[in-house]
């Protein structure tokens, strides 16, 4: 049932670019230039009139709706609000009509993320769900929605569900700029063909996965670990330190790269092991001097970047390397070492990286 492979864990990462395809597939046509997501055509006037769009879930899936709240405000100039749903429910949050709220879920059964759909639905909401399990309670209760198809998830990481949030994600994001026509033409058919090659960059990053081992080895007896990103790239800075935690039980936090100077700059020693997340973007040369300011505390800086970047390759201790695509898509490439790291480190330590203590695949409790 693990197809060969020693955990679920391991399984799922190696199956991205399967299930990634999978997500694609009967919409994303990168010859013809075509992209159908029938959940969001269905009901493009609520997108397209939507005074803003909240976005609610929780752990990983809250992650997902970050890097959502880039790729829509670039792509469709809607404003956008990214709620941790425990908080969203208990509080008494200003919804009506003409907000669309997205719900991310890999279970669909989430409890806090559940009860707070119920609530913005009362409050007169268009629920659109992007959710993994088909049938779940969260895809039974939204108006409206679209499937990752990232198949069963088994250990306790999301992995492949991420991806696959990812993917619909941008999708969306796609299909509601050429509606709205806050994106050219030619932005369009880019991303598309961008996206029609991810599942092979994806193959490609995975297959490179004997150098994250290296790095995993190198590290793994740290006591903590910092990760840092920016723009795009943020969230999975997040995303990665989450991981970290509850697969190696390090102690890992992520921030947005500016904010170091704000306070955790203050952790850096010797001692610190800082994972970078800084494949080329709009903000690379701000990352850049990110990393140097961790040099030059003598910080021990390991930099996901993208292939050929010998500028990064010269200052950091380690680099993994993954390949270039547009930026809005760099997480879903710049997100796999991050999840190869946890996997290895876990294993290393000796770790039951598929059930983590303290932990359940769903959390249908509050
Ligand atoms: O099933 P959901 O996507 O609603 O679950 C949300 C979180 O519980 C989940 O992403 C959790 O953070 C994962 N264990 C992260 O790997």
């Amino acid at each position: 049932e693990k197809g060969g492979y020693d955990h679920f864990m391991l399984k799922e990462i190696f199956e991205q670019p399967d299930s990634l395809t999978d997500c694609l597939r009967g919409r994303l046509e990168p010859e013809a230039g075509i992209l159908t997501l029938a959940g969001v055509e269905q009901n493009l006037s609520a997108f397209a009139q939507a005074k803003r769009i909240v976005i609610i879930a929780c752990g990983t899936s809250w992650h997902a709706g970050l890097v959502a709240e880039y790729m829509i405000e670039t792509l469709c100039r809607i404003p956008v609000e990214v709620e941790y749903a425990s908080e969203f429910r208990y509080r008494n949050p200003v919804i009506g009509v003409g907000d669309v709220i997205i719900a991310i879920s890999q279970s669909g059964e989430t409890a806090d993320t559940l009860v707070a759909i119920e609530k913005a639905k009362e409050q007169g909401a268009f629920i659109f769900g992007v959710v993994n399990a088909v049938g779940s309670s969260i895809s039974r209760i939204s108006h409206a929605g679209a499937y990752t198809h990232a198949g069963p998830e088994i250990g306790v990481a999301s992995t492949k569900a991420f991806t696959g949030q990812l993917t619909v994600l941008a999708m969306m994001a796609m299909k509601i700029g050429k509606e709205k026509g806050t994106i050219t033409a030619a932005t369009y058919q880019h991303l598309i063909k961008e996206l029609g090659q991810i599942p092979e960059k994806v193959k490609n990053t995975l297959a490179a996965h004997l150098k994250v081992k290296e790095v995993a080895d190198k590290y793994a007896d740290a006591r903590d670990f910092l990760f840092l990103g920016r723009g795009y790239n943020f969230p999975v800075a997040l995303e990665g330190a989450l991981k970290l935690k509850e697969i190696s039980y390090i102690h890992a936090e992520g921030y947005p790269a500016a904010e170091m100077k704000h306070g955790p700059i203050a952790l850096v020693d010797e001692n610190l092991p800082v994972l970078f997340v800084a494949t080329k973007d709009a903000y690379y040369e701000k990352i850049v001097s990110n990393i140097q300011e961790i040099k030059a505390r003598k910080g021990k800086v390991i930099a996901i970047v993208t292939e050929g970047d010998d500028l990064i390759k010269g200052m950091a201790d380690d680099i993994i390397e993954v390949p270039e695509t547009d930026e809005l898509l760099a997480p879903l490439v710049s997100v796999l070492p991050t999840q190869l790291l946890s996997y290895y480190i876990g294993v290393a330590r000796g770790l039951d990286v598929d059930k983590p203590r303290n932990l359940a695949k769903s959390v249908t409790v509050e």
